[in-house]
């Protein structure tokens, strides 16, 4: 059965010309992407989208962050999609972490600049697809 998970390629990927790698990975693993889009993040989008980080002390940092610069949203659908991006990602902390092979492992060194972000559970996925993509 198919499963959708909202990915984020951040502003900090984008800036390093990592779009493509984060995809060529996405895909290579059998995932598909159905839904892609270029935009920076509006301040209410990416409060909306981190709602629930709201009071934590890298909270204001984060919006700060997200909103800097153009990022790359994105639905990619497959069978455990969620879980399979999430494994491609690899942990929060690139060095503390994330396994080398995974794209924090291999491109990350600090949190807060760890490249993508990806839905952690079925029900923040289509919370967060219907924020980004509200025409899916
Ligand atoms: S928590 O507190 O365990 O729920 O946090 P976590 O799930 O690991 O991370 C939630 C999102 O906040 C980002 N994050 C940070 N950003 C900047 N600085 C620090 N220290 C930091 N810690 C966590 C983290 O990357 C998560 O964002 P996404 O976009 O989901 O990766």
């Amino acid at each position: 059965m198919a499963e959708r998970t909202l990915v984020l390629v951040k502003p900090d990927a984008v800036g390093r010309s990592l779009i493509g790698e984060v995809l060529v990975r996405i895909e290579r693993k059998g995932l598909r992407v159905v839904a892609l889009e270029m935009r920076t993040a509006t301040t209410e989008v990416a409060a909306q989208h981190y709602a629930e980080h709201q009071g934590k002390p890298f909270y204001d940092g984060l919006l700060q962050f997200i909103t800097s610069a153009p990022l790359v949203a994105a639905v990619v659908e497959g069978p455990r999609a969620i879980t399979a991006f999430r494994q491609l990602a690899g942990g929060t902390d690139p060095v503390e972490k994330a396994a080398t092979g995974s794209i924090r492992g291999d491109f990350g060194l600090e949190t807060q600049l760890n490249l993508v972000h990806g839905s952690d559970s079925p029900e923040s996925a289509a919370r967060e697809i219907a924020l980004w993509f509200p025409s899916l």
